[in-house]
């Protein structure tokens, strides 16, 4: 396709699927230890990565994904707060012309600290990862790396910094963290917090997912629905993955993101760049385009955006589809970990 730097183009892949969405890992570094993302055994002596992004870099690259039709950009790490002065590059990531939403995922440790800069530095929208409010339980979510005061404290600060309608991501696991399901309904629905529930997913090589482990999205959804009845909500925008619902009585909101049994491919818009400017299509795959090593080649703007278009016209993934088909051929193959990728 003709690519001109001027021209705003719906880039489109093999299954008519936009690109809308950027997932820019700026991290893989995390101060958790989550069992199903980064789990001690199997992570806790990974060398440290040098060829970093640079701020420089990252902006320059979003503002190609934006002028490419992305409209969200989602910041993600491993733990995004630990990189340095992340305020001071999305203030410069929120002034790119065209692009609408700005959002940050965070597991909220550092959240008490960096609340009103990040207010002040122009991001939108906020996530907390949040799995339990269970002391025990949370810390075991966490692997005995989390301080579950210090979140709350966090996101309490978050909303007096002037954020509004903050969510909550809770991976569930099943025999773990879910007898808390309706206590994290509770503490959301007192909070003014939007709860996600998402199923467990064999995401990365390392955290010996089964399908034993998840429960799927029917046994979460009564569970609540018996305490408290849901109806469904439109979705906010066409590729949102998480089904939304209200309550009843009116006070509150709750979202699924149920890849395993509900898969959200079909409407998938969102590119992940990890933080050493790898470019994956889907979260699900091994192949990735190297952006940084093009950067330092001295690509030119036009052919790095070339290079973009090429590799979303021919994207065909739909892994969350074909996930039943790919585990029962004993295939292997070595997928991006979570903490690499973003989510
Ligand atoms: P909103 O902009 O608020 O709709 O955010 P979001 O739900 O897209 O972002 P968030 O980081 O909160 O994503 C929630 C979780 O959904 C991620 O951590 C992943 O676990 C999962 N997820 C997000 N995108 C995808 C995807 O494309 N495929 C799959 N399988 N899971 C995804
Ligand atoms: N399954 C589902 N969600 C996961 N996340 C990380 N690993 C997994 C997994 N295996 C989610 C966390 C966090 C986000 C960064 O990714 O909930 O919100
Ligand atoms: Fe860190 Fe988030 Fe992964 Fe947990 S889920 S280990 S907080 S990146
Ligand atoms: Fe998108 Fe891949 Fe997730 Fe499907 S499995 S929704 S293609 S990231």
């Amino acid at each position: 396709m003709q690519y001109s730097i001027t021209e705003k183009l719906p880039v489109i892949d093999t299954m008519m699927r936009p690109l809308k969405d950027l997932r820019l890992s700026v991290t893989s570094k995390c101060n958790h230890r989550c069992p199903y993302c980064m789990p001690e055994h199997s992570c806790s002596n990974l060398p440290e990565s040098n060829i970093f992004l640079s701020d420089d870099e990252i902006l320059y690259l979003s503002s190609i994904f934006v002028s490419l039709g992305v409209e969200k950009i989602r910041i993600t790490g491993g733990e995004p707060l630990l990189r340095p002065n992340l305020p001071n590059l999305i203030n410069k990531l929120s002034k790119i012309h065209g692009l609408h939403d700005l959002a940050l995922t965070t597991n909220g440790s550092l959240l008490e600290k960096f609340a009103y800069e990040l207010k002040a530095s122009g991001l939108n929208r906020l996530t907390v990862s949040l799995d339990s409010i269970d002391n025990n339980i949370y810390n075991r979510m966490t692997g005995n790396r989390g301080n579950l005061i210090k979140v709350i404290c966090g996101i309490k600060k978050a909303q007096e910094a002037g954020f509004n309608n903050i969510k909550i991501n809770s991976v569930i696991i099943k025999g773990v963290n879910d007898s808390g399901i309706i206590d994290l309904v509770n503490f959301a629905r007192e909070n003014n917090l939007i709860l996600r529930f998402i199923e467990y997913m064999d995401a990365g090589n390392s955290n010996n997912w089964t399908s034993k482990d998840v429960l799927p999205f029917e046994n979460i959804f009564q569970t609540i629905n018996k305490k408290y009845p849901l109806k469904i909500l439109e979705p906010n925008y066409k590729s949102e993955v998480a089904s939304r619902y209200g309550f009843y009585d009116g006070k509150g909101e709750i979202g699924f993101i149920s890849s395993i049994s509900k898969p959200f491919c079909h409407n998938c818009s969102r590119i992940r760049l990890t933080s050493d400017g790898k470019i994956y299509n889907c979260l699900f795959t091994e192949n990735n385009f190297d952006l940084k090593t093009a950067l330092q080649n001295n690509l030119s703007r036009e052919d790095l955006a070339k290079q973009i278009i090429n590799i979303w016209e021919n994207r065909r993934d739909c892994y969350s589809q074909i996930r039943s088909e790919f585990l029962s051929s004993n295939k292997a193959i070595s997928k991006p970990e979570m903490f690499q990728i973003g989510g």
